[in-house]
């Protein structure tokens, strides 16, 4: 089993994160932490809560950054709507309560507690996980492995940046030039894993009470990816880092150097991503290029299928 600190904005394909960390066997989830990202921390840790109320999922939900190191607060409403997870029902007061430390004391506590066998599986913007590096340096050679969603060869909230690393690129510098094992799970492999109406009919065939929920979480995504991209589908981007975890032959990764831009006047955020080597530099990241989309929606469908009525 790999133990992992999900540290995410819920955001739709965040909460499928949760879903499928939660049904595999291979995971296990230590803490949940949020950041602002998608919408506010305040929000976004509300929803976090909500998913583990409908999934059942007991650990501790703790609000971390409420803003990016140096820059303002960015959202991304346009794709995750008001409230971030719009389209379900959610439970309005969650049974599932906020943990009393900042989500950065929660990292640092559970790092340093560990055999160096923690997982950091962030899904936002890196600020928590930054912050944390900074405030306590000894946990950098303790984690295991950070296994992200971010980046890409090219952008979805710039023509150059992913919003993920667009939102805080600073904390993301302090991340990629950690030294800590990086798998890197950016927009050139999750544009791969597009769920379409076939994808959505096939989750709703298994009928579950989270099934149902993810199905109506789609609805809404698939529709915004229309509106604002022109896709015929949703991609999942978050949930390719839990797969990777869970069965790494989905997924082509290769070893590079990727290094962050922070002051571009066009490229602000761009994962400068070496793929020919160019710099001759030491790869800090392994770079996920392909995806084996049949597996990738098997995986999900089991995962629902573990979930009771
Ligand atoms: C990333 O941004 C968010 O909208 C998604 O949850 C994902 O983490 C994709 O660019
Ligand atoms: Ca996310």
């Amino acid at each position: 089993t790999r133990k992992v600190i999900l540290d995410c904005d819920p955001g739709h394909d965040d909460a499928i994160t949760m879903i499928l960390a939660n049904a595999n066997d291979k995971i296990q989830i230590e803490a949940v932490t949020t950041v602002a990202g998608n919408v506010e921390v305040d929000k976004t840790a509300l929803n976090a809560r909500r998913v583990c109320d409908i999934i059942g999922l007991d650990v501790a939900v703790a609000e971390g950054s409420n803003r990016p190191m140096v820059r303002e607060t960015q959202i991304a409403e346009s794709i995750h709507g008001d409230s971030g997870l719009d389209g379900p029902n959610l439970p309005d007061v969650p049974k599932t309560p906020v943990h009393d430390q900042h989500a950065v004391d929660l990292i640092i506590e559970k790092v340093l507690e560990s055999d160096g066998d923690l997982t950091l599986v962030p899904t936002g913007p890196l600020t928590n996980i930054a912050m944390a590096m900074v405030k306590e340096p000894k946990i950098v050679p303790k984690i295991q492995e950070i296994v992200l969603m971010g980046g890409g060869t090219f952008g979805n909230w710039t023509p150059a940046a992913e919003f993920n690393i667009w939102v805080d690129a600073e904390a993301a510098k302090v991340v990629f030039e950690s030294g800590v094992p990086i798998a890197m799970f950016g927009l050139d492999v999750t544009h791969q894993a597009q769920a379409t109406d076939a994808t959505i009919d096939r989750f709703a065939g298994v009928d579950n009470d989270v099934s149902e929920f993810v199905v109506e979480l789609l609805r809404f995504f698939k529709k915004t990816y229309k509106e604002v991209f022109g896709f015929d589908g949703a991609p999942i981007h978050d949930a390719c880092t839990v797969a990777y975890l869970i069965d790494p032959s989905i997924f082509d990764t290769v070893d590079v150097r990727v290094d962050i831009e922070t002051k571009g006047e066009f490229a602000y955020g761009m994962t400068c991503v070496d793929l020919l080597a160019v710099t001759g530099r030491e790869p800090n990241v392994n770079f996920a290029q392909g995806l084996d989309q049949g597996r990738f929606w098997d995986l999900l469908e089991n995962a629902l299928q573990t979930y009771s009525k």
